[in-house]
């Protein structure tokens, strides 16, 4: 649990696109990483090659090394699918399967990997994972009603869960809170505080304070134009990004100068 990425010159393409250029970055175990930058900079493009995602559109490609703890993600018969249980994803719009259950759908991500499991064991997991994404109170007594009828803060937890449930070393959060409102934004704020006792997390944001408030290190990522690839600019504590930060352009975009 909660292992260590290191990124070294990584290139990610769609096709003859080069999307992000040579990323190295080494991200804490038991941390928050904050990912920030403008929009089309690719920090979602470089969040999904952390778990293997980036490849499953056509084209989609690296060149570099992503290591979980040592171990290349990338290499010779590493199996993605796997990868992809080591590191879950959580995504912007809450994606709860619409008519499942909201036990099932905390279990939906164990059994697509082909997991067998004991209906007391499952009952076990369903607990643990909505205590763990601090659901458990709200919907304890519902649990066989669909995913569906929760609120959007409480399906994006119910998705946190479902991503727990996995038991993975990493959690991946592409704008978690965007399609939220602030409330449900602060119940997702301090689950992802708790998280980081136990696992790597790591928060794409477009919110600069949820980015102050959550991160321990924060990596800026930044465009020099259209059609030219997103490179990361300054990555350092997350206090020092926001009150000191050693680039111009961080500064000009912490500050709200631009983006
Ligand atoms: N599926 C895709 N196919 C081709 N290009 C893409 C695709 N998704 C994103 N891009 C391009 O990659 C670049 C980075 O996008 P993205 O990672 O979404 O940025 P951000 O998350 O920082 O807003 C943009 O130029 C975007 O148009
Ligand atoms: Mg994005």
């Amino acid at each position: 649990m909660a292992k260590r990425i290191d990124v070294n010159a990584l290139n990610v393409y769609y096709s003859k696109f080069l999307a992000v250029e040579d990323i190295s970055i080494n991200i804490e175990p038991k941390s928050v990483t904050a990912f920030i930058g403008p929009s089309g900079c690719g920090k979602s493009t470089f969040l999904r090659t952390l778990n293997r995602m980036h490849e499953v559109i056509p084209g989609g490609r690296v060149e570099g090394e992503v290591l979980l703890d040592g171990d290349d993600l990338y290499g010779p018969g590493v199996d993605p699918v796997t990868v992809r249980s080591q590191i879950g994803m959580v995504f912007q719009r809450p994606n709860p399967f619409p008519t499942m259950s909201i036990k099932d759908n905390v279990l939906a991500g164990v059994k697509l990997n082909g997991k067998k499991i004991s209906r007391s064991d499952a009952d076990s997991l369903v607990e643990k994972s909505l205590r763990g994404a601090n659901l458990w109170n709200e919907v304890k007594d519902r649990l066989d009603k669909p995913g569906s009828g929760l609120s959007g803060g409480q399906q994006q937890r119910l998705c946190i869960a479902r991503t727990i449930a996995v038991k993975p070393d990493v959690i991946l959060m592409d704008e978690p809170c965007s399609a939220l409102d602030p409330i449900s934004t602060l119940a997702i704020e301090d689950l992802i505080n708790e998280l980081k006792s136990d696992y790597t997390v790591v928060i794409v944001t477009h919110n600069m304070q949820q980015a102050a408030r959550v991160s321990d290190k924060t990596a800026f990522f930044n465009i020099a134009g259209t059609g030219k690839p997103g490179k990361l600019i300054e990555y350092n504590d997350t206090a020092a990004i926001f009150s000191n930060p050693e680039q111009k352009a961080t500064e000009d975009y912490v500050s709200g100068r631009f983006g």
